[in-house]
């Protein structure tokens, strides 16, 4: 989602703007549309994708890849959507799955869509804690059992990004102003109605082993399996904006920590923003918390300077979902100014225990979350791979301080102890990671960190202290299982205050761009690592309006989210909004080891969206052959009622299940 991620919070000045004195793409360039420097870095030093590139230890996921490299990306490519369904290529079947307000939890309420003016005739709170919930976004597939029994069954892990206030209450699209037309009337039942539909679902899946369902054509049986159901399980779970969380690592206990309903800084409430993810190689899932700011009322008053720093670098304020009306947590005055730093954080969720106590992980930093790839290092050592969405942020990576099977062995969390860097890149091609580290040079006690808890509940503020390169809205970040390539989706950025600089070369940057790297040596706990542009998205090189985009326009593509580079090397890129041609949100696959001779990967639309919906989260079944996908807030102001066929003129957020007929590895 967008909100306001454009207003650009950092201003810093002591960024390395100042030092790229050359840079490879100048302004007038850009506007020309000419970017031959971005042409030098898509066929530059790294050969990003390509088999010569330092390989690292095994994929983070062991579970995931037994497909092939034959016929990387197999299937006939789609063209633009514009129609309210999802469109996968000739040969796959698309179902919707778990909308918005399945019910999961045992003796959960059936889904029933509110009606005007709030909830009358809708669920109420207490049956939305039992439902699944809103606004699907990032997702994972732990398999139960070994083989072909965990390609069939096992545990589906959902984010509920955020809510659609309207649509939750009412059933119905509802004018921008809604909320506060009705703040007065606003309920501690809607309030809490709105939490529930937050944070993380849990689900237990599994595919019947025969499809007795014909209405698809023939050749799905050889699939190997029917259609997807959830089961009724003790491990289906609901984390929402409510549950009892703890606090781990560095920052655990700070006085930043701290409120008056737990004095001891350790025992927060709830997650919220939960936009992208990631999973460990020990079987955890990471629920990251992005948008967070916006929940809370911010009362005026005489903050301190600390806090008044930190509210405004982090955009504290807006009480955008209501919650300030009824729940005094979402209320931050200068007497009780800490709440919003307990949010902000990577949360460490156990999937297969039920019973288990989330962890917010402190050690990762607290910024603007937007998901948490870990890959393996060669050492065995856990590194998380992190963006930080907001124009003029930054890139992150943590990496732990012993490898991950040792620390495991020993009781210790492989993400509580380690060292957290901050991406600088330079103009030639060069990037140094700079650690986050309390007493380095601008992380001292004269300069605001008197520990390292400050530094990490101030984790932007220290990131700029030490001069971080500020990117065009950092969003998911992927690695190559195979290449060790590293990615990073940048979705745009048009704010007029935007920092031009070599790795973030357009202004404006309405359609975003792609940056890879690979760590020096291909160890992944290097700090050094050298970098290129994979992509510029846009309507296409070869269209009217080219305005920089590297990419063909048959490929068009703008605000490149969420990517994922599955076992094979395929790399999946997800949109959020803006389309060149003003078309629905897409998936496409590309190929990155197979440039198109013109400096961009080979690339094919595999999925098409639906109005005012937006393409999230991505990941398969072990074995390739199921693939989920989230389209998540349809309708967005209206123009859908996906998921069509169920009736209902509501839109609901869903997962769609894609399977080829065939019953092959998706997108072969
Ligand atoms: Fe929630 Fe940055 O997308
Ligand atoms: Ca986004
Ligand atoms: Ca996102
Ligand atoms: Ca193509």
């Amino acid at each position: 989602m967008d909100f306001s991620d454009d207003e650009i919070v950092n201003d810093s000045t002591d960024t390395p703007f100042s030092e790229i004195a050359a840079h490879r793409l100048t302004r007038r360039q850009v506007l020309a549309g000419g970017l031959a420097g971005a042409a030098a870095f898509l066929t530059g030093n790294v050969a990003l994708g390509t088999a010569a590139a330092a390989v690292d230890a095994a994929p983070p996921d062991p579970t995931h890849g037994r497909g092939g490299r034959r016929n990387l990306l197999g299937f006939e490519p789609i063209g633009p959507g514009t129609g309210d369904e999802v469109v996968v290529p000739r040969g796959y079947t698309a179902r919707p799955f778990v909308p918005w307000g399945t019910p999961l939890l045992a003796g959960a309420a059936a889904f029933v869509p509110g009606t005007p003016p709030f909830v009358a005739g809708g669920n109420s709170a207490a049956d939305q804690a039992g439902q699944v919930g809103m606004h699907h976004d990032g997702i994972h597939y732990f398999p139960l059992g070994r083989g072909r029994e965990g390609d069939h069954h096992g545990l589906l892990v959902v984010n509920h990004e955020y809510t659609d206030e309207g649509y939750l209450h009412t059933g119905q699209n509802q004018p921008s102003t809604f909320l506060t037309a009705q703040a007065a009337a606003w309920t501690l039942e809607m309030v809490r109605k709105s939490q529930h539909a937050h944070g993380v679902s849990v689900i237990e899946i599994e595919r019947s082993e025969d499809d007795d369902d014909h209405d698809h054509g023939p050749g799905r049986s050889a699939g190997g399996g029917g259609e997807w159901r959830v089961v009724r399980s003790p491990r289906n779970r609901r984390i929402t904006a409510t549950t009892p969380m703890r606090f781990a690592g560095p920052a655990a206990g700070h006085r930043l920590l701290r409120t008056a309903a737990d004095p001891a800084g350790t025992t927060p409430l709830g997650t919220v923003n939960n936009c992208a993810n990631g999973y460990t190689p020990w079987g955890t899932y990471l629920a990251c918390e992005e948008n967070f700011n916006g929940y809370f009322r911010l009362t005026a008053g005489a903050y301190d300077a600390e806090h008044a720093a930190l509210n405004a670098r982090y955009g504290v304020g807006g009480d955008r979902n209501n919650w300030g009306t009824n729940d005094p947590r979402f209320v931050v005055t200068p007497a009780g100014p800490n709440e919003p730093h307990r949010f902000g954080w990577v949360v460490e969720i156990d999937p297969f225990d039920p019973s288990s106590t989330p962890v917010k992980r402190t050690a990762l930093g607290r910024m603007k979350h937007e998901g948490a790839f870990v890959h393996v290092a060669r050492s065995g050592r856990a590194v998380a791979y992190m963006g930080d969405d907001q124009a003029g942020e930054y890139i992150y990576k943590f990496v732990s301080a012993g490898s991950w099977r040792s620390m495991i062995a020993r009781g210790r969390s492989p993400l509580d102890e380690g060292t957290l860097y901050v991406a600088r890149f330079a103009d030639d091609g060069r990037g140094t990671w700079l650690p986050l580290v309390h007493g380095q040079p601008g992380l001292s006690a004269a300069a605001g960190f008197a520990d390292q808890g400050d530094v990490l509940v101030k984790t932007r503020l220290a990131a700029s202290a030490v001069g971080a390169t500020p990117m065009d809205r950092p969003e998911w970040t992927a690695v190559d299982p195979r290449t060790g390539t590293v990615y990073c989706t940048l979705t745009n950025n048009t704010s007029s205050a935007k920092v031009v600089n070599a790795p973030n070369p357009r202004k404006p940057n309405p359609w975003g761009h792609i940056i890879g790297w690979t760590e020096d040596g291909g160890d992944h706990t290097a700090t050094r690592f050298r970098w290129e542009l994979l992509l510029l998205g846009g309507p296409g090189r070869d269209s009217a309006t080219p305005d920089g985009s590297t990419i063909t326009a048959e490929d068009a593509f703008g605000s490149p989210d969420g990517m994922w580079v599955d076992p094979d090397g395929r790399t999946w890129i997800l949109t959020d909004g803006s389309q060149p041609g003003g078309v629905n949100d897409q998936m496409l696959a590309a190929d990155p080891a197979s440039p198109d001779g013109r400096g961009a990967p080979e690339i094919r639309r595999f999925l098409t969206g639906v109005p005012n919906g937006e393409v999230t989260g991505v990941i398969t079944t072990p074995d390739q052959r199921t693939m989920f996908v989230n389209i998540q807030h349809p309708g967005e102001g209206g123009g859908s009622q996906w998921p069509q066929g169920d009736g209902l003129a509501t839109p609901r957020s869903a997962t769609v299940v894609i399977t080829k007929d065939d019953g092959g590895v998706i997108g072969s």
